[in-house]
């Protein structure tokens, strides 16, 4: 029998998904339980969670969101296995293993870990060793593919290099993990500044939201006069079109919004809002309105499902029950082996 490829991503638990999480990594996933060729695993990331403050109160409801979204999203458990983080305990072993082949310096010097300093967060051991314990998410099911955002490349790049090391010296046969890049795995922030996040208030559109409230956070979209020019920037993950009015400046939430119609409208209607605007002009109230409405589209039968499965606690507690069933199995024995070609046992 040939052995399946395993592909895991996880998210962190400080809230409720939005359109970010969901086209970035969940879509991506759904469709991949659907590859008999792959065993897919979803995980609720929520030792990740307390690398920055949170209360403890918040942190229990919070797995229980991730969970609920990603099953409300279409999660099958019966394709797919869905565990949370800190109930599988050899995560926490195996990352003190490897940080044993890890130096100081390295993550020092990590992206991920100066941008969380200078949002003004605390310096703490946890926030350090966040990519240490990633490794660990990782390596543990000896996962080879990964939906991940290209904000998490540093992080994988030090999966790789603990798996090389843990390879070399150890003995050990952990793959190379890679990242499988999503088609949308950059969605825009509401503000026009970056992409959408949960640590940037009015940037992002929960999957529970409703359509007045999808309506009210389109509306402080900035827009433009509505009529301009458009051009193709090359960027770092590829080429974007940028809108701008006849001074030149560039209309960053106009293009939020048309990549918004791209994913909900699709590329015709982006294409005909786009030659409004080089012609007699977009009038953003009705394109906001069209929008939104598309938006909750989507949304409604997911937010559906969100509800039956609040009304099931018991069938999501036996599904997370489960879940970390299979996932401890496998991650048990990936401990054991490290564990004895340490010297451990
Ligand atoms: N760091 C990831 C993020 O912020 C979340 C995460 C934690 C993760 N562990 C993981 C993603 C393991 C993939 C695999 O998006």
């Amino acid at each position: 029998m040939t052995m399946k490829k395993r592909v895991l991503s996880g998210i962190r638990a400080t809230g409720r998904l939005h359109l970010g999480n969901y086209f970035g990594m969940v879509k991506e996933m759904i469709k991949l339980q659907e590859n008999p060729d792959l065993e897919v695993y979803f995980m609720v990331a929520d030792l990740h969670a307390m690398t920055t403050p949170f209360e403890p109160k918040d942190l229990k409801q919070n797995i229980r969101e991730v969970v609920l979204d990603y099953l409300a999203c279409g999660l099958d458990p019966k394709k797919a296995s869905l565990f949370v983080q800190s109930q599988v305990r050899a995560h926490i072993e195996l990352s003190y293993l490897f940080s044993t082949e890890v130096t100081i310096s390295r993550l020092f010097h990590l992206p991920t870990y100066k941008d969380k300093l200078k949002e003004g967060g605390t310096n703490t051991l946890a926030l350090l060793y966040y990519p240490v314990l990633m490794a660990s998410d990782i390596l543990l099911y000896e996962t080879e593919m990964l939906p991940v955002g290209d904000d998490q490349k540093p992080h994988l790049e030090i999966a790789r290099e603990i798996a090389r090391k843990f390879n070399e010296k150890y003995g050990m046969d952990f793959p190379q993990p890679k990242q499988l890049k999503t088609t949308n795995s950059y969605i825009p922030s509401l503000t026009g500044e970056g992409k959408m996040s949960k640590s940037v208030e009015g940037s992002f559109i929960n999957l529970t939201d409703s359509l007045k409230e999808i309506e009210a956070k389109l509306a402080k979209v900035p827009t433009d006069s509505g009529k301009g020019g458009k051009r193709i920037k090359k960027t770092k993950r590829g080429p974007v079109t940028e809108y701008f009015e006849k001074d030149g400046e560039v209309s960053r939430g106009v293009g939020a919004l048309l990549k918004l119609v791209e994913l909900f409208e699709g590329s015709t209607a982006k294409r005909e809002y786009e030659k409004l605007y080089q012609s007699e002009g977009i009038r953003y109230g009705d394109l906001k309105k069209h929008l939104a409405k598309a938006i909750y589209g989507e949304l409604e039968p997911i937010q559906k499902k969100r509800k039956e499965l609040e009304g099931d606690m018991d069938y999501v507690d036996k599904v997370i029950e489960d879940g970390a069933g299979k996932a401890r199995k496998i991650a048990e024995e990936t401990l054991l082996e490290v564990k004895k070609k340490m010297g451990l046992i």
